[in-house]
């Protein structure tokens, strides 16, 4: 299993992410907000870019905003290795084919209530699909029950199209919840590793 750590829930963000790089983590997930999409808003491309000094792993970057296109650029010229955003948005075709413009790998998020089969259209496009298994806008919340059903019903989907997606659950994983995710490629947690003293302790416990 991959792991890719989410820091929302740092206090002090330049020291865990320095601490972070000593760690195996596969992917830093930058969660973005623009106080629309969700009602938390995260700080400014300026200041997170200069965040991102900190850290020599590739990026897993999570657009929880309404334009998304206002964020593909200035996203694209970190350490990036996947860009996602939201299928609830608008343009999403257009938005997957500017990331690839990119040369970066793209990525659709799913909302809990937003049905699988919504993602058929853009199979032939994505490279990931992050199931959402919270509500996306905050860290630190619990693990929703119909993500281990979402997971299974995407890996039928992708299997039937021969997509080859990765899937990336995002919300609530600790050492308990992570067992309904076993047909998951990569696991993004934040509060579970970076509230703890060992951050590779429990990444290990994750993989
Ligand atoms: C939720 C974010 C997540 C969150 C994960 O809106 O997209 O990436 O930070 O944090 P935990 O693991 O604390 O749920
Ligand atoms: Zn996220």
């Amino acid at each position: 299993m991959l792991i890719s750590t989410s820091f929302l829930s740092s206090k002090n963000i330049p020291k865990d992410l320095i601490k972070l790089n000593e760690t195996n983590t596969d992917y830093i997930h930058v969660d973005v907000m623009d106080g629309k999409f969700v009602k938390n808003k995260t700080m400014p491309f300026k200041e997170m870019k200069n965040i991102y000094r900190y850290t020599s792993k590739r990026l897993d970057v999570h657009l929880m905003v309404n334009n998304p296109k206002k964020y593909i650029k200035e996203y694209a010229s970190l350490n990036t290795e996947y860009i996602t955003f939201h299928i609830e948005t608008e343009d999403v075709l257009k938005n997957l084919e500017l990331i690839k413009k990119y040369g970066i790998k793209c990525g659709l998020a799913i909302k809990p209530n937003t049905e699988i089969k919504e993602l058929v259209p853009y199979l032939p496009l994505l490279d990931m699909i992050l199931i959402m298994s919270v509500e996306p806008g905050e860290g630190g919340q619990s693990f929703l029950d119909n993500t281990e059903n979402k997971i299974t019903e995407l890996k039928t989907l992708l299997n039937e199209y021969k997509s080859n997606a990765v899937i990336n659950i995002d919300g609530g994983i600790n050492n308990i919840t992570k067992n309904k995710c076993k047909n998951a490629d990569i696991l993004v947690s934040g509060s579970y590793i970076i509230l703890s003293d060992d951050f590779q302790a429990r990444i290990d416990e994750l993989r």
